[in-house]
């Protein structure tokens, strides 16, 4: 049987917090089985804010362990370095050219990034999306694994991808966005109506992945809630509350209903605890084996090497097909 296959990746900027293992990474640990998975680390993207070069390649190491320690099976998955396939900047400009400035004008995270770094409103950072529909489109991904804040660039992949196999027959596989129902979009800690994200700059918004036991203690218990003092799920009108319920429901695999029986009659201090502690129990042996394989750089060249040459193989079919049907001589 043909299994499907799937597509994704995180940015090596360090720093990641609990909604990229719970939207992104957790998801992806669990579909290791019945897909046939492609899991890159985004190197390139992260070029398009300014990194200090030594910081860029530890992260990017880093973050291939913390791939491995989160539980992807080297063996079983392809776990690659995106700047090391070559087809990936090159399908970029291909698809450039199909791809219009009114779209990409329209994308949320561009005007969101333009606005944090509006010296630096590079056009790396404008064509972004289209970098990352190459990413998928090469290994003719059936289902792209993210949280909610990728939606708008699945979209507009597949919208290019349709607008290429329109004028050159079929050539690329449309694929899905895989978004969970819960977990997609963890929200901040102490603002709980945005998104949780690295580059927030209150400590206490954000659990980081490197957090110590009490430091994500600490910072579930100054989490924002508010003043009803039941552990009740509405999203609108208890923010908060909902998104530590969130947390607690993916990570206990336990439904919004069944954490309400729970906590009955319970106060908001037993719940805050319960759920820091389930985040601790799930991020120690996280970080235990991740310090292991930092301490040893040789096993983790071994996985992307091995990874980068099953991601090659792919990829370089794709592209000569693609340079071919626009008509370069290959
Ligand atoms: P990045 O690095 O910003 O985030 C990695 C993944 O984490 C998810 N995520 C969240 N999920 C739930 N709640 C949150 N608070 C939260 N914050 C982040 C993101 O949705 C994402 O799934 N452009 C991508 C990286 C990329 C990519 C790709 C992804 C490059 N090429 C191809 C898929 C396919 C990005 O910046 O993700």
């Amino acid at each position: 049987m043909n299994k499907k296959t799937i597509l994704s990746g995180i940015q090596a900027t360090g720093n990641l917090t609990l909604g990229n293992y719970l939207g992104a990474l957790n998801n992806w640990v669990e579909m290791q089985e019945e897909y046939d998975c492609y899991y890159m680390i985004a190197d390139l993207h992260t070029l398009t804010i300014r990194n200090d070069p030594e910081t860029l390649r530890k992260n990017t190491l880093e973050l291939i362990a913390l791939y491995v320690a989160a539980g992807l099976d080297p063996e079983k998955n392809t776990i690659f370095v995106q700047s090391h396939i070559p087809a990936h900047t090159q399908l970029s400009w291909v698809l450039n050219c199909y791809t219009y400035m009114g779209e990409l004008n329209r994308m949320t995270q561009f005007k969101d990034k333009a606005a944090k770094h509006a010296d630096n409103i590079n056009s790396g950072l404008f064509t972004y999306p289209v970098l990352m529909a190459a990413d998928i489109l090469l290994y003719n991904a059936d289902l792209v694994p993210v949280g909610e804040d990728q939606r708008q660039h699945l979209e507009i992949t597949r919208d290019i991808a349709e607008r290429f196999n329109s004028i050159y027959g079929e050539t690329f596989k449309i694929p899905d966005a895989y978004i969970a129902k819960i977990g997609a979009k963890i929200m901040g800690l102490q603002n709980p109506t945005s998104k949780m994200s690295k580059s927030a700059p209150d400590p206490m918004d954000k659990i980081l992945l490197t957090d110590t036991p009490d430091d994500i203690r600490k910072k579930f218990k100054k989490a924002v809630t508010d003043s009803e003092n039941c552990v009740r799920y509405d999203r609108e009108a208890k923010p908060g509350v909902s998104n530590l319920m969130g947390i607690y429901g993916i990570i206990k695999n336990k439904t919004m209903e069944e954490i309400e029986k729970e906590f009955e009659g319970q106060g908001y201090g037993t719940f805050k605890s319960a759920v820091a502690e389930a985040v601790v129990e799930r991020l120690e042996p996280i970080q235990n084996k991740h310090n292991e394989l930092l301490e040893n750089p040789e096993k983790i060249k071994e996985i992307y090497e091995m990874g980068d040459q099953k991601a090659a193989e792919k990829a370089n079919k794709l592209i000569k097909e693609v340079y071919k049907k626009v008509g370069l001589v290959i």
